[in-house]
């Protein structure tokens, strides 16, 4: 009984080991070669103030463009459960983990997680928006949410604001975050 149970454990161990090996080795690549926002989810601080103001409402649309683990997906569909939720991931461990999350703790939500290229798709039903990204990627999705969102979508996006627009409002989350963990702002802008 005892052999069986420590070779779970070291399996579970390995798996585990492999995981966020192949997770590193997928951020490092998208840092060094893409230069795209690797996959560094927002904590819990920060994300309590998104969702407290994203404000959303009953028909609302919510876009988390670059969705990671679905973390964001999950904590305003609990606050706002009739509204629509999509999360969109290119990368695919993060991909896999949002759709996991979502599919568990996400049930009798409307959650939708596609695996696509946040330049590569629609966003012009959305209501509401959070991104967290690089600044090149921030300052190259600013023309296509000019020319594609509807006016009045709420757009939040954390830490690197678009260079190009002036936000309506600016928090600042760095009292709240612990002395080790990274210091966040909001940007809120209203397109
Ligand atoms: C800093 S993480 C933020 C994750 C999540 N939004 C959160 O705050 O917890 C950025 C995420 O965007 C994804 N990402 C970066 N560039 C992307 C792109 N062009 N298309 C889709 N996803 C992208 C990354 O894979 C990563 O998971």
């Amino acid at each position: 009984m005892l052999v069986i149970f420590l070779l779970s454990l070291a399996f579970l161990l390995l798996l585990s080991s492999i995981f966020f090996s192949a997770l590193f080795i997928s951020s490092a690549w998208s840092v060094m070669v893409k230069n795209e926002a690797p996959f560094v989810p927002l904590g819990k601080e920060a994300l309590e103030a998104v969702v407290e103001h994203l404000g959303l409402g009953e028909r609302s649309v919510f876009f988390d463009l670059g969705c990671g683990d679905g973390r964001i997906l999950l904590a305003v569909a609990k606050k706002y459960p009739g509204a629509e939720f999509i999360g969109v991931e290119r990368s695919l461990l993060p991909f896999l983990l949002a759709k996991t999350r979502t599919f568990f703790w996400g049930r009798g939500r409307n959650i939708k997680v596609v695996r696509k290229n946040i330049f590569e798709i629609d966003p012009s039903s959305a209501t509401h928006i959070f991104c967290y990204l690089f600044p090149e990627q921030t300052k190259k999705l600013l023309p296509r949410l000019q020319q594609n969102l509807r006016p009045g979508t709420k757009v939040i996006v954390c830490d690197f604001c678009f260079s190009e627009k002036d936000p309506d409002q600016v928090i600042d989350l760095s009292a709240l975050a612990a002395p080790w963990s990274l210091k966040h702002k909001l940007y809120i802008y209203n397109f």
